[in-house]
C-alpha cells in the first residue's frame, strides 16, 4: 500500500473551502505523536499548553523557549505523515520582530518544527509577514490567547461585546493577509467563528469555537480524559485514560503488597 501523502502547510490550506475539515491535536512526547500520527490526526501541535498539562503550572507563561525545542524535537520522532507545529511561548516574541524570528528558527531548526504558531493579530502581523517570507508557515491565535489570562481577568469567553468581536475579526483578518495560513480560534461564540471562517482566506482551527470552522484542535489530555476532575464545556471525551490509569497503577501496587507480582513466567530461571 502506498504510504498516505505528507500533510504540510500547502495541502492544508488547499482544503479551504472544500468542507473536508482538519483534525489537530496536541501531543508532548513521542508515544503520543506516533498514536496521532498513525491514528491519520492532520496536524500534531507541540502547545505551550505544556506548562499546563504536563509541568503542573496554572498557566502557559512559565514555558521556556528551550522546553518547546526539546519537547517539539521529541515529538517530531513520532511523526511522519502529519504537519508538525510548535507553539511560540510567552515573550519569545513579544518585545521585538527579530526575537520572534529567531525563536522560531530555533523551533524550526533545533526543533524540527514544520510551522509556528503564536497569538495575538494586529500586533504580530508584522512578525507573521516576515516569518512567511523568511519561508516559515504561520499558525494564528485569537480569541481567548492564554498568554494573555493576566489581561482577561483569567480563561475566560472572548467576543461577546462588540467591541471585542470587531478586535477579534480585525486580528483574524490581519493574520490572514499577513500570509497566516491558519488561525486557531478559541473561546468564542460560534456565531463569530463562522463569520470569521467565512471572511478570512486562512483555515480557522477551533477549540471552544463550534462547528462552523475548518477544523477542530483539543488538548490530547483533555481528550483522553488523563486529569478527571478537568472537564469545561467545550471539551468532547473520547476516553477515560486517567480513571483506567489509576486503577491499573492501584491493582499493580495491591499485587505487589500480596507477593502476586511477577509471577513464575515473569521470572528469569
Ligand atoms: O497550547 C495549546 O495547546 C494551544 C491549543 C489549545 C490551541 O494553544
Amino acid at each position: 500500500m502506498a504510504p498516505e501523502a505528507k500533510v504540510t502547510a500547502a495541502t492544508l490550506r488547499a482544503r479551504k473551502g472544500s468542507g473536508e475539515r482538519i483534525a489537530v491535536l496536541t501531543a508532548y512526547d513521542v508515544v503520543f505523536a506516533q498514536l496521532a500520527d498513525g491514528a491519520g490526526i492532520d496536524v500534531v501541535l507541540v502547545g505551550d499548553s505544556l506548562g499546563m498539562v504536563v509541568q503542573g503550572d496554572r498557566s502557559t507563561l512559565a514555558v521556556t523557549l528551550d522546553e518547546m525545542v526539546y519537547h517539539t524535537r521529541i515529538v517530531s520522532r513520532g511523526v511522519t505523515r502529519a504537519h508538525l507545529v510548535a507553539d511560540m511561548p510567552f515573550m519569545s516574541y513579544q518585545a521585538s520582530v527579530e526575537d520572534g524570528m529567531r525563536a522560531a528558527g530555533r523551533l524550526m531548526k533545533e526543533g524540527r518544527a514544520e510551522a509556528v504558531k503564536l497569538e495575538g493579530g494586529v500586533d504580530v502581523a508584522e512578525l507573521c509577514r516576515r516569518l512567511v517570507r523568511a519561508g516559515i508557515p504561520v499558525m494564528g491565535h485569537v480569541g481567548l490567547t492564554p498568554q494573555s489570562i493576566h489581561q482577561f481577568g483569567g480563561f475566560k469567553v472572548q467576543g461577546r461585546t462588540d467591541a471585542q468581536r470587531e478586535q477579534i475579526l480585525a486580528d483574524a483578518r490581519a493574520l490572514s493577509d499577513a500570509g497566516a495560513y491558519a488561525i486557531v480560534l478559541e473561546a468564542i461564540p460560534h456565531a463569530l467563528a463562522g463569520e470569521i471562517t467565512r471572511a478570512v482566506s486562512a483555515l480557522t482551527i477551533g477549540i471552544g469555537a463550534g462547528a462552523e470552522c475548518d477544523g477542530q484542535v483539543m488538548v490530547m489530555h483533555d481528550l483522553l480524559g488523563l486529569q478527571p476532575s478537568w472537564k469545561p464545556r467545550f471539551v468532547r471525551r473520547y476516553a477515560e485514560m486517567g480513571k483506567a490509569a489509576g486503577e491499573a497503577f492501584a491493582a499493580y501496587a495491591a499485587d505487589v503488597r500480596a507477593g502476586k507480582f511477577p509471577a513464575r513466567d515473569e521470572t528469569y530461571e
